[in-house]
């Protein structure tokens, strides 16, 4: 593949790096000036007079090294706003409250497994209905949206399958059918350094920060980020209502994972489609799935929508779980471990684990397989990722 800053039809923000660095942290808000913004670790804060305060009063509400984050994140989003919860599914649960009994939610089919565990098992308790769809194929949108439809949730690329939803092109569907309902768009996958969804049409962006935006699998966290002062307002109430508030050391760690996130995107990219390229042609490989690949279904969706790829590559060993099996027991530098988006590489059977809680049939319908195996390819040196997988898939068969 050419350099891949140039195969994308949009530009990486030239200012993508100075926001993370300098974006919500300016030391002359502390009294001693901290370069670095201080962990603010208290469950209140002192009044001058009673409800007079200095913007903080009680620790759920609102703390200091929450509001540094909260501010570095919408920055790099573009957006006004930005709330952070306890988890991803914290954020998620935050959005569903924005809804109430009787509301329909229409969401993509292929989606981290735990959100649909939530909506079809938690939310479903309180009335919520959600319709699965595959949103890369032809919908017929006008039947799908319910006039108790309120949200659309779309993940982007899809876990763990990786198809590519065109985000413009359904959004502006939806909201000429109703302007009024929420569109949601996960962004864990790609982050902001390489796909915009409030440019393309969502109403809100949802990541789990324990993945690429903190970078550094020491910490669960999510987040949602809109321009839209309604949904923010509702949002914060809920953060605070609903208690799932991120811990000012978390706040931390990952305003601190968020100033090299540029430096990691950049080199999981490589790293990504280097793996995927090597995986592609291996004859002990039935089919590779990486949007860099000109194969990949939706490869020119991915070229006009996203400005990078991360390091995300899933493929089907061949054989069954057997070989799957001896392969994840038989890797050295990929760990076989849940999750992705850290700086170490990890491996997964989302059959088995990230999506075991999606019912078999629908494993099968949406090609989670036993031979189905997702990569999250991190940062260390590119050719001992390759020997690893190498030696990997030749034990598989041994
Ligand atoms: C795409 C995606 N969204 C949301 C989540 C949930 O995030 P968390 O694990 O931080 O609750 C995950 C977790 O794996 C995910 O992969």
């Amino acid at each position: 593949m050419s350099d891949p800053n140039k195969i994308f039809k949009l530009a990486i923000d030239p200012h993508f790096g100075t926001k993370a660095i300098h974006a919500g942290q300016n030391p002359d808000k502390w009294t001693f000036r901290n370069v670095i913004p201080p962990i603010s670790m208290t469950t209140t804060f002192k009044q001058i007079a009673p409800a007079k305060h200095y913007g903080f009063e009680y620790g759920r509400s609102g703390n200091p090294s929450r509001s540094v984050l909260q501010e570095c994140i919408a920055a790099l989003e573009d957006a006004k706003y930005c709330l952070t919860y306890s988890s991803g599914l914290g954020a998620t649960t935050a959005v569903a409250h924005l809804l109430k009994s009787g509301d329909h939610v229409l969401a993509g089919d292929d989606m981290y497994g735990g959100t649909n565990r939530y909506f079809s098992k938690v939310a479903s308790k309180f009335g919520i209905t959600m319709t699965l769809v595959d949103f890369t194929k032809d919908v017929n949108m006008e039947k799908m949206i319910l006039p108790e439809t309120k949200l659309v949730w779309m993940e982007s690329p899809t876990n763990p399958c990786l198809r590519v939803i065109d985000l413009e092109k359904i959004s502006n569907l939806i909201h000429k059918i109703r302007k009024d309902i929420i569109i949601l768009v996960d962004n864990t996958f790609l982050t902001s350094y390489f796909q915009k969804p409030l440019t393309l049409g969502a109403d809100l962006v949802l990541y789990s920060c324990s993945k690429y935006l903190n970078g550094h699998s020491d910490v669960i966290m999510g987040a949602v980020v809109t321009n839209r002062s309604d949904l923010y307002e509702d949002l914060a109430f809920n953060q605070n209502s609903l208690g799932i508030i991120p811990s000012p050391f978390d706040c931390f760690l990952v305003n601190r994972g968020l100033k090299t996130l540029h430096v990691r995107m950049k080199e999981h990219q490589k790293n990504g489609l280097a793996v995927a390229q090597f995986l592609e042609q291996h004859p002990l490989v039935e089919k590779t799935l990486h949007p860099g690949l000109p194969s990949h279904p939706q490869h020119n969706i991915a070229l006009r929508q996203f400005s990078g790829f991360s390091g995300m590559v899933s493929f089907y060993i061949k054989g069954g779980l057997k070989e799957a099996t001896k392969f994840l027991q038989s890797i050295k530098i990929f760990c076989l471990a849940e999750s992705l988006g850290g700086y170490e590489s990890l491996a997964d059977h989302p059959a088995l684990m990230t999506h075991a809680s999606v019912p078999e049939n629908e494993r099968a319908f949406l090609g989670i397989t036993d031979n189905l195996i997702r990569l999250s390819v991190g940062l260390e040196s590119e050719q001992d990722l390759i020997a690893d997988l190498d030696q990997a898939l030749k034990a598989s068969v041994n």
